[in-house]
């Protein structure tokens, strides 16, 4: 605990030294919500400099920028529970902006903005999205009163006399409902209304979604960091039950996996439909016991076929090979690599850990795969403890790595977030086939991103 105080001192410290205050300029706080590794990180440093020499040019603002990964906190990516240290350290703050490492800032046009508005109000700005319908990331709560929270990555902005409130709750020990962490923006937001004893979100047009002349903000889109990896580089594992074998392999092999090099589908039982499944221990609940021995096979193979990459998905993920080995280009397989969506655990005290959800979808890199069964580190509690909160949570801090999010992973349908969110995250997966036609997801989300990787490379069932 001490450390991590300590941490975070030395992180807003070091923030305090580098930028000059202007006496009389408007006083702005921009807390980046960035993540490690070295991709992710320069990313956050890029965007800092940039804001950095924007601010030069302009006499009447004075900007401090907190990049969230030097503050050493699992938690920070739910943004309530570092309040209390950001007004502690930057108490003559105006606004408070939260942004992604991918936001980019126009920062003249956005203290214009901010000029329309009244500093020494409780007011928060931002995109305002809203479900359509209810969802599964949020609960199934109430879609019809159109509770409106933030796009993430177009930014959002709330004024002091606001962050100090919402710090004072989070420091009196008041917290989101619930021990799962899902989605940030949502959760704070619900945090923020406060059962309508708080504010409601002002929408903001300039903190864009997509950029034009007027914005402030926008989120910038996904560049690859070098020329795409190989197919034949990647195992994809695929956990399914017999079941299933009808209904939702026959989809998964006339969609996205058709595109894979290597593939091996994971059953307790081999069955005419699906003669070549690797026969896993059977478990019900959890499937601890069945994803490990997925691993262990998965290690056999990448070790022998010298592969670099494991991807594992549900028998109801829909996903985009294509896509896929765009982001994998800024990851190195040599390092303790785990991507894929964030979801957190008793985070709110700082005490709880993040993992990866597993119908997403996700990937390891090689090097990390063999850590994890490495013996030792990662045996099962029980067969049935749930397999992404044992093994890619637990686990994966066992063996000193934390899972890195990338907002382009789903672990639900598409129709179960705001179409202007998806819009600006770049999917590159989705989950379940409950009322929807995965068939058709994937025709429009992923066909074309794939086509590439067509005709389908040699393939071999393993
Ligand atoms: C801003 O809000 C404060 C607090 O409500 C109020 O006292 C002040 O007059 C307002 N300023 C302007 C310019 O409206
Ligand atoms: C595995 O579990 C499922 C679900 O309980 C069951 O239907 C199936 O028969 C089991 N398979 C074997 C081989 O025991």
């Amino acid at each position: 605990m001490h450390f991590i105080k300590l941490a975070i001192f030395a992180a807003f410290a070091l923030e305090i030294a580098l930028v000059a205050i202007a006496s009389d300029a408007a006083k702005l706080v921009i807390t980046v919500l960035s993540q490690y590794p070295g991709y992710h990180t320069a990313k956050a440093y890029r965007l800092r400099d940039n804001i950095k020499e924007q601010a030069k040019d302009l006499q009447d603002v004075s900007v401090n920028i907190i990049l969230t990964h030097e503050l050493n906190l699992v938690g920070s990516w739910t943004i309530g529970n570092i309040l209390p240290d950001l007004i502690r350290n930057f108490e003559e703050s105006q606004w408070y902006l939260f942004c992604e490492v991918n936001t980019f800032i126009k920062l003249k046009r956005l203290m214009d903005l901010l000029r329309g508005f009244n500093s020494s109000q409780d007011i928060w700005l931002g995109y305002a999205v809203y479900d359509h319908e209810p969802t599964i990331i949020h609960h199934f709560s109430d879609h019809t009163k159109k509770f409106k929270y933030p796009n993430p990555s177009s930014g959002f902005v709330i004024t002091a006399p606001l962050v100090k409130k919402l710090a004072q709750r989070v420091a009196s020990g008041e917290k989101p409902e619930g021990e799962f962490s899902i989605d940030a923006a949502y959760e704070f937001s619900k945090f923020v209304w406060d059962n309508g004893k708080g504010t409601r979100l002002i929408h903001v047009p300039e903190l864009c979604v997509v950029s034009d002349d007027t914005c402030a903000t926008y989120p910038q889109h996904f560049h690859p960091c070098g020329q795409s990896i190989p197919i034949q580089k990647v195992y994809v594992a695929v956990k399914t039950c017999s079941k299933f074998h009808v209904q939702r392999i026959s989809v998964i092999k006339r969609t996205w996996a058709k595109h894979a090099a290597n593939i091996g589908y994971y059953s307790d039982k081999a069955d005419d439909n699906i003669p070549e499944a690797i026969v896993t221990p059977n478990t019900t609940q959890g499937h601890c016991a069945k994803t490990y021995s997925i691993l262990k096979h998965s290690n056999e193979i990448l070790t022998s076929k010298k592969l670099d990459w494991l991807v594992i998905t549900d028998d109801d993920t829909i996903l985009s090979l294509g896509k896929l080995l765009q982001l994998l280009t800024c990851y190195n397989p040599s390092d303790p690599v785990a991507l894929g969506e964030r979801y957190g655990f008793r985070l709110w005290k700082n005490s709880g850990y993040n993992y990866l959800t597993g119908g997403a979808g996700l990937v390891l890199s090689a090097n990390l795969v063999q850590k994890l069964i490495e013996p030792g580190f990662c045996s099962c509690p029980s067969p049935s403890t749930p397999d992404d909160m044992f093994l890619f949570g637990v686990c994966l801090k066992r063996v000193g790595t934390e899972p890195i999010h990338l907002p382009h992973f789903h672990q639900a349908r598409p129709d179960d977030y705001p179409k202007v969110y998806l819009a600006s995250q770049e999917p590159v997966s989705f989950h379940k086939f409950w009322q929807i036609d995965p068939k058709q997801v994937y025709d429009e989300w992923f066909a074309e991103a794939d086509a590439y990787l067509s005709p389908p490379v040699q393939h071999t069932e393993l």
